[in-house]
Parts: C-alpha cells; structure tokens; sequence
C-alpha cells in the first residue's frame, strides 16, 4: 500500500485531541470570510488588465450585429468616438482595432492603403481621446479576396518574404496614423523583425510590437471570421498557424519573436492552451498577453442565452483562470462587461 500525504500524527502517538487537532492543516480557517478571502486572493481582475476588439467597417451609421457574437457589431468610424468615452468611463484602456475594408483585391491593398479603414479609425479614436490606447492587428486577411494572411503564390501556397513585406508596409501605415501599437496576426516568419527595422528607419522607434507569437490553427476563430468576413475561400491556415498540438514549437516561435525585437508577446486562443501561458510566462519578462477569442465568448454567450451557465460568474472565472496561468493583459470581447461587473458588489 502506498501512502501519498504522511499521516497527521506520527504512529500511535498518544497526544490528546486537542493537541492532534491543533497539528492538522486547516486551511478552511483563511477562507472562513468574504473579508479574509478577499484579502488572501492571489490573482485579481482589474478593467486595466482588459483590451477591447473592435471591427471598423466603411461607411456612415453602420452598427451591424455579429450573429454568433452577441452584443459585438460591426461599427463604422462615427461610432468611435462614442466607443472611446464609454471604454474611458469602464477604464478599459485599449482598443484592437480590425478593418472591414469594401473592397479586396488579391494583394489586401486596402491593409497598407494611407486612408485605409482602419488608419481612419485610428486617426478617428486618438482625435477623441488621446488617452486611448490603440493597438492595430496588423494581417492581409480581412483585405485579400481569398482570405489568406499573405499573398498567394503560381502553386497555390501562402508566400512568405513578399508577404511579410506588405505586412511592414501595413505596420507602418498604422503607425503614421497614430497606432500606439502594432499587432502582427499574420505568423508568417520574420515579420517581427521586419516590422521593427521598417517602424525604426521611418521614425517609428518609439512604437512597439505586440507579436501574436504563439497562434494556432484554431476551430475558435470561426465566430471571428464570420464577423471580420475573412475566412479563407480555400484551404486553412495551418501552413502558417501553429499545430495545437504544439507546445515546443510555441516556445520557439515566442523565443523568435523576441528576437526579432518583440515588445511584448501574445498566446492565442487562451482556454485551451493555458499550459502555453504559463510556459511563456516563466520563460520572458515581457509582457504576456491572452486572446480570450471569438469562439471562447460565444461559447459563454450560447449556454448563458439558454439559461445553461450564469454567464458573469463563468466570465470572471474563466478570465482568472487566464490571469493565474500568467497573463499580464487580456484581450475579450466580455472586456466592457467585466468592467461594469467588477464595479458592482
Ligand atoms: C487575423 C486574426 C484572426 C483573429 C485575430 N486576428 C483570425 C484568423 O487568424 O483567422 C481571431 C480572433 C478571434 O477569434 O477572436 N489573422
């Protein structure tokens, strides 16, 4: 027989129950009230921790719903304003910001374009709040006729140098219209660094990149997709998102990344790959950075619409559980929600 814990008492000790009872670990004493738990918590969740996503379409009064994400729409730039003053007033520091252009070609020229959608939408939020932190994924999908993150090669392949070219370009064009920070979504290889050369040639020192290091071909992104209108017209991802089944592989990308001069790192999506956050976590001192994705929140959305899960203590819990795996900041569609209940009793 094997025993896992040692027994409380060594063998046939004699003690009175009292004393015996005074040895035995009783770690319910410090749980015993709201006040002791909420003094003891290890991990806390704060509005200041949370980045905001936001799809930016062209044109005037668009608030178009995302079916399979309740409450998120599809807003056009004379409704930021609006955006910013509410995000300021939850505290919520941050915007992601992602463009709908209305048209796409097969070079996703609408990404790098100077009065592209979402440089407007940048120039747009810093005019409203300067205070705003504004963060723009840098990728081709939501602007290539075929879905892809990068252009598409005579054999059908997703090419990688020429990609990362027009990625920079699209970087730098977030960055002269005010981005505070460049969020390359792409995974093609060496983009980080050549994002940073460019940003430092044309002035752009000072603003960093926030590298989506270790993303993976995920079946979670579908909500997304359907609300950015990028998902691939064929084939899938995974020639340049990562296998979920690797965790090594993580760790050499986010390494990569570093080295090509990453200011901070991001793992994505965040329940399932938990492991991963930790893993980057202990391995950096940068900042790491979750992205609680599309599908992770209509998950919640679709059981809490049924009256399955009560969706704010699913919430809270589960964007802790991202917090003590190890992430700094977190970026969730639930992040106004949160604020608002954070602030409640
Ligand atoms: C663009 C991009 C995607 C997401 C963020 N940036 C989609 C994809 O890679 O297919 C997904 C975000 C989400 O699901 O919330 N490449």
């Amino acid at each position: 027989m094997t025993t896992l814990t040692p027994p409380l008492m060594p063998e046939g000790a004699s003690a009175p129950a009292r004393a015996d009872a005074g040895l035995r670990p009783r770690p319910r004493r410090l749980r015993r009230t709201a006040a002791l738990r909420r003094m003891l918590r290890e991990t806390t969740l704060d509005p200041s921790q949370f980045i905001y996503p936001l799809f930016v379409a062209e044109g005037r009064g668009v608030r178009e719903p995302i079916a399979p994400m309740p409450g998120q729409y599809q807003l056009s730039t004379d409704a930021l304003p609006a955006q910013a003053a509410e995000l300021r007033a939850l505290g919520v520091p941050a915007v992601l910001l992602f463009g709908l252009p209305s048209s796409k070609d097969a070079e996703g020229s609408q990404a790098y374009a100077g009065d592209g959608v979402v440089q407007r939408a940048v120039a747009t939020l810093k005019d409203a709040d300067p205070d705003l932190v504004v963060i723009t994924d840098v990728c081709l999908c939501e602007y290539t006729d075929h879905g892809h993150c990068g252009l598409i090669g005579p054999a059908g392949d997703v090419l990688n140098d020429p990609s990362v070219e027009l990625i920079a370009r699209t970087a730098l064009s977030h960055a002269q219209a005010g981005a505070d920070i460049v969020a390359p979504s792409d995974m093609m290889d060496g983009r980080v660094g050549a994002i940073r050369a460019l940003l430092d040639e044309e002035g752009f020192a000072e603003t960093p990149v926030l590298a989506y290091a270790a993303k993976f071909a995920s079946a979670f992104y579908g909500p997304f997709r359907e609300a950015a209108d990028s998902a691939p017209a064929f084939g899938d991802r995974r020639s340049y998102q990562m296998d979920p089944a690797n965790a090594r592989e993580a760790m050499r990308e986010i390494d990569l990344d570093i080295e090509e001069g990453a200011d901070l790192v991001m793992v994505k999506p965040a329940l399932a790959y938990l492991d991963l956050i930790r893993a980057a976590r202990d391995r950096t001192d940068l900042p790491v950075v979750a992205y609680n994705v599309s599908g992770e929140y209509a998950m919640i959305k679709a059981a809490a619409a049924n009256g399955w899960l009560d969706e704010r203590a699913v919430t809270l819990e589960t964007l802790t559980g991202i917090r003590r795996a190890g992430a700094d900041l977190i970026i969730s569609y639930h992040a106004k929600e949160v604020a608002r209940w954070l602030r409640e009793p």
